[in-house]
């Protein structure tokens, strides 16, 4: 039977966490939990020379596992051999941040392993390829790999906000006494960072707007906002480092949404290249938004939501951040000298 989907994906460079990360999400893509039971798939997993060991071992496990949908497992530390033809890319490894370490601080660091891997993808990977981007600072990260793939439709690179989308229902659910399935139109907007900002003005609990179920307005302001904005940060100080089970999730859960038809009323959040958006946030940064799926991976903005000066002016410090953050990596998008505030 012929393999139709390729999936690359990096494995074993986020140490041994970022391992965990990503077996967790290569076994639910190999047992068919995003692409449906009748889609065979072939994973090709990238690794440094100092992984390649580890990536070994993970692809035994995979091999030995005899998932039925997996036709091929493959490794190296080649972008340009490992993202060919690919389908699907997950961009997980990057330098992970410390306990106190600002994600600012991982721009430089990290933005080289974007930009090359941009460069190879541009070269070699299918050209409707979708990528997501989940090493930090993820939405900028994705800004450096889709300027460097150009002949790639840049609609098709993403930064994962899908675990602040979790987080942030989470909490909702938890204040409300409901089950998290019970929560709804659920936006992150912005930067994959503190600037983020859960949207709980147009979320629903049972089909109702969250004001109208919990109606602790500086409750919603305040601690719901601030604890979905700095979930990750206090993860990595009492755990010592940074999210993984959750992540993982998060990606798979990411995937599916853009594969399967949005249900009816409802969307999801995705970090996306913001030119010809319709809410009036800069272009050429990427944001995340509220977005519906027709399935096969393509996605349209949500234009219906309504915004007031809470939401708008949260909109604003997020957008000026990534503005910020994209002129502290212009060496690695090719738009001039970096400037760093
Ligand atoms: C998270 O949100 O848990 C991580 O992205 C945090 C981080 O900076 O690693």
């Amino acid at each position: 039977q012929q393999v139709q989907g390729t999936l690359a994906a990096e494995a074993a460079r986020k140490e041994c966490f970022g391992v965990f990360c990503t077996t967790y999400d290569l076994e639910a893509l190999a047992s068919g939990e995003v692409f449906g039971q009748d889609q065979p798939i072939a994973l090709k997993l990238l690794g440094s020379e100092r992984s390649l060991q580890a990536l070994e071992g993970v692809a035994m496990e995979l091999e030995d596992s005899l998932y039925p949908l997996l036709r091929e497992v493959s490794i190296g530390i080649d972008p340009y051999v490992i993202f060919e033809d690919a389908d699907w890319a997950l961009l997980i490894g990057a330098k992970p941040r410390g306990p106190g370490v600002e994600r600012a601080a991982l721009l430089d660091i990290n933005g080289q392993i974007f930009a090359e891997q941009g460069k190879a993808l541009n070269a070699v990977a299918s050209r409707n390829v979708k990528v997501i981007v989940v090493g930090n600072p993820c939405n900028t990260n994705a800004l450096i790999c889709l300027k460097n793939a150009p002949n790639l439709p840049a609609k098709n690179f993403h930064a994962l906000t899908r675990l602040d989308e979790n987080r942030a229902k989470c909490q909702l659910a938890l204040k409300a006494g409901v089950f998290y399935d019970k929560i709804s139109n659920m936006t992150i907007w912005g930067n994959h960072s503190t600037t983020q900002v859960p949207d709980f003005l147009n979320a629903k609990i049972n089909g109702r707007p969250v004001k109208e179920v919990i109606k602790d307005t500086k409750w919603l302001e305040e601690d719901f906002t601030i604890t979905v904005q700095k979930r990750g940060g206090v993860l990595i100080q009492k755990w010592g480092r940074s999210s993984a089970a959750s992540t993982a999730v998060s990606i798979v859960d990411a995937m599916r949404s853009l594969v399967t038809p949005t249900p009816e009323g409802d969307w999801f959040s995705t970090g996306v290249y913001t030119t010809g958006n319709p809410y009036g946030i800069a272009e050429d940064i990427v944001f995340s938004m509220p977005c519906r799926s027709k399935g096969g991976g393509d996605y349209e903005l949500v234009k219906d939501v309504a915004m007031d000066d809470f939401l708008w002016g949260r909109i604003k410090k997020s957008e000026a951040e990534l503005i910020a953050e994209k002129k502290c990596v212009a060496h690695l998008t090719g738009e001039g000298n970096a400037f760093c505030d």
